[in-house]
């Protein structure tokens, strides 16, 4: 190790120089009040108190000082630091300080906005029914079918034993699907399915099917080119048209309540015999106002056309009619609708309106 450096001249340090340190603080002091920003701050304070800035390379110059000159020089040059310190912190605290109050105002919330409402979705009133309906019977042990809404004429007609020339394959009733040589058509009931089951099933069988089918009638207050039927379809020994009348009154009840009065009335369909439409009590006069514009004064309303299973349906099909028997029912899911709940234009059913749809509540 040597031994102090006697020579050396203060003086002749240009860094330890009074008025160097002064200057050296004072433009210290100088850039923390000009930083207008915390980064401005910090690239100053790297120029003004980093390891390169004049007032660090005083600092270090100290060290080569004999001892006499050494306390003063560090005295000069540490107050002169300290004050650059100070003077930092307090501006680096000002800017942090203010940078604060900017983001309270630029971030600040207005609770008293209105919120962006987004409504929330609703099923559909006939999606809500046909659900209750398809739940009732997967509650009695029954399955769920489906069938095509573009049909083979020959499962809506032939397999049904329709004549070739029945009424209801003509073009007014029926919308066949082009070129009309392919045999296509927009079912017009759900009862192909009864013979779709039959086939790919056998028996004994117990199925509902739920689903859209179309005939050509002109939209009005009470029809509609497309509307949806449940079907139902019970094939088993020894099934009788009581067993019928017990499966639709448990539908009837579970629709529009247990006091709801119905009526078997009969019909003819080709592909039940026997054939019968059950009719509801009308749910505005209840059979008393021979005025009643809901049911023109008839007392019921149709709500749909069943019967036991003709044998040729059941012989077309691949079933033995001298072993099984069962009945099938065709009921429109719409006009249940409308009777539970007072709608008393289809239309409003389906003009995708959501305010109509959100009056029937949520359902899951
Ligand atoms: N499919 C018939 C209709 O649409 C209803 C029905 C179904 C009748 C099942 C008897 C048995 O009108």
């Amino acid at each position: 190790m040597s031994g102090p450096n006697t020579s050396y001249d203060p003086v002749e340090v240009a860094a330890l120089d009074p008025a160097a340190v002064e200057a050296a603080a004072a433009a210290a002091l100088a850039a923390a009040q000009a930083a207008s920003t915390l980064d401005e701050l910090k690239a100053a304070r790297g120029a003004h108190q980093g390891d390169k800035s004049p007032l660090a390379l005083a600092n270090r110059e100290i060290r080569a000082l004999p001892p006499s000159a050494k306390a003063e020089a560090g005295k000069r040059v540490g107050q002169a630091r300290g004050r650059v310190a100070q003077a930092f912190a307090a501006r680096q605290a000002e800017l942090e300080a203010e940078r604060d109050e900017r983001i309270l105002v630029d971030e600040a919330v207005d609770v008293t906005l209105p919120a962006g409402r987004r409504p929330l979705g609703r099923r559909h009133p006939i999606e809500l029914m046909s659900q209750r309906i398809a739940d009732l019977f997967i509650g009695m042990g029954w399955e769920i079918a489906e069938g095509p809404e573009i049909e083979a004429e020959w499962f809506n007609f032939d397999a049904l034993n329709f004549d070739i020339d029945h009424p209801a394959r003509q073009m007014q009733d029926t919308f066949y699907v082009d070129p009309p040589e392919d045999g296509l058509v927009l079912r017009t009931h759900t009862s192909p399915v009864q013979a779709r089951t039959l086939l790919e099933r056998g028996v004994p069988v117990y199925v509902a099917a739920i689903g859209r089918v179309f005939r050509t009638d002109e939209l009005d207050a009470t029809h509609m080119p497309a509307f949806h039927q449940v079907e139902g379809l019970a094939v088993d020994e020894g099934i009788t048209m009581a067993h019928l009348k017990g499966t639709l009154d448990r539908l009837a009840a579970e629709l529009f309540g247990a006091g709801i009065t119905t009526r078997l009335r009969p019909s003819y369909f080709p592909f039940t015999e026997p054939s019968a439409e059950m009719d509801l009590r009308c749910f505005v006069c209840r059979g008393e106002d021979p005025e009643c514009r809901t049911c023109k004064g008839m007392g019921w309303i149709e709500w749909g056309g069943c019967g036991m299973v003709n044998r040729n349906v059941l012989t077309a099909c691949g079933v033995d009619p001298d072993r099984y028997t069962g009945f099938a029912f065709g009921m429109g899911v719409d006009r249940a609708l409308m009777f539970r709940t007072g709608v008393s234009d289809m239309r409003d059913m389906i003009e995708g309106d959501v305010r109509f749809d959100a009056q029937f509540g949520m359902e899951i």
